[in-house]
């Protein structure tokens, strides 16, 4: 055992040195997105729209948003669509083998904040995942929250994600969700098309909403839009944003974006203070 003294001199853990979790359950969502669970050796509490750096050994580090329930921190769940030399390595692991894990890192979505009030969840894509927790989340306090509506969009049926999830949300008595896919084959039931028309189906009170919206820059900046239309004031509405990152803690400058740190002042930002930047494509 270590004596007291030398405790108590230890160190803190390097923020950069990644901690060895094992990879338990690994699930196919669609061809190119996959889930895994890892069982870090304490439970690390984090709170919904949080992200970690997933370290594929020998290839390389990336930050990944954690997509399970933060009630249950023992396990760390992890959605991800393989793009490149990282993501396709983790997606090539299976129960058993070693990931390594720094986080959680960020500033989350702001459920704390948006109890009292009406709440709309807009995802696009891969963009559901970090939406996930802060649905978990609202299913769980339901009570403290308004109306509640989740829109859902991908490119095909196929590409949809959390198929099962999705049932029973829509069979959730209080809980409003409607899927759109760009294209579907004519046995597609669901709507046909981007997410933003569908804002007029939900019910909720524009005066009395905060909304979420994580997905491509692109649909993140319609569906802004479309909500500032609606009547939901631009601090109301919270965009999780992307950037390339190497330090997750505000050191390095890779994830700057103008003023901001994306990966210590976001990824979830309130709208009204990234509007005009998100005007700049290359930023
Ligand atoms: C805070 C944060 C949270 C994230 N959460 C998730 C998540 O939950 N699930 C997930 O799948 N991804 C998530 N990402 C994106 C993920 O980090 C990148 O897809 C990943 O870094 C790609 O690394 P790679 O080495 O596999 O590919 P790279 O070699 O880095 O990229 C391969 C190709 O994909 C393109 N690309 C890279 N990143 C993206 C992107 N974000 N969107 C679209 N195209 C991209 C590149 O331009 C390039 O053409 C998140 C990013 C951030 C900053
Ligand atoms: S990733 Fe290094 S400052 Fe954000």
């Amino acid at each position: 055992m270590m004596p007291q003294t030398l405790k108590a001199c230890a160190p803190p853990p390097y923020p950069m040195a990644p901690s060895m979790t094992r990879v338990t359950r690994f699930i196919r969502e669609s061809a190119e997105v996959f889930t895994f669970d890892l069982a870090p050796e304490r439970a690390t509490p984090f709170t919904p729209g949080q992200f970690n750096m997933l370290y594929a050994f020998g290839v390389g580090e990336i930050p990944i948003s954690i997509s399970g329930d933060s009630q249950a921190p023992e396990r760390l769940t992890h959605t991800i669509r393989a793009v490149g030399p990282v993501s396709a390595a983790l997606g090539g692991l299976k129960a058993g083998d070693q990931v390594g894990l720094r986080g959680p890192f960020g500033v989350g979505w702001p459920v704390e904040e948006a109890k009292g009030f009406d709440v709309l969840l807009i995802g696009g894509g891969i963009g559901l995942a970090p939406l996930r927790p802060a649905i978990y989340w609202l299913l769980r306090h339901r009570a403290a929250y308004g109306r509640v509506g989740v829109l859902y969009g991908a490119r095909t049926p196929d590409d949809l994600i959390f198929v099962s999830e999705l049932e029973e949300w829509r069979k959730t008595p209080d809980f409003q969700l409607r899927v759109a896919v760009e294209r579907a084959a004519p046995d597609w039931t669901g709507d046909v098309g981007y997410v933003t028309p569908l804002l007029s189906k939900l019910r909720y009170d524009p005066a009395d909403t905060v909304a979420m919206i994580c997905g491509p820059e692109v649909m993140i900046r319609a569906t802004a839009l479309a909500l500032e239309d609606a009547g939901i004031a631009d601090s109301r509405i919270f965009v999780s944003m992307e950037r390339n990152m190497k330090c997750a803690i505000g050191h390095c400058g890779h994830c700057q974006f103008g003023p901001l740190f994306i990966c210590k002042d976001g990824p979830v930002h309130r709208y009204d203070r990234v509007r005009d930047l998100l005007a700049y494509r290359e930023l």
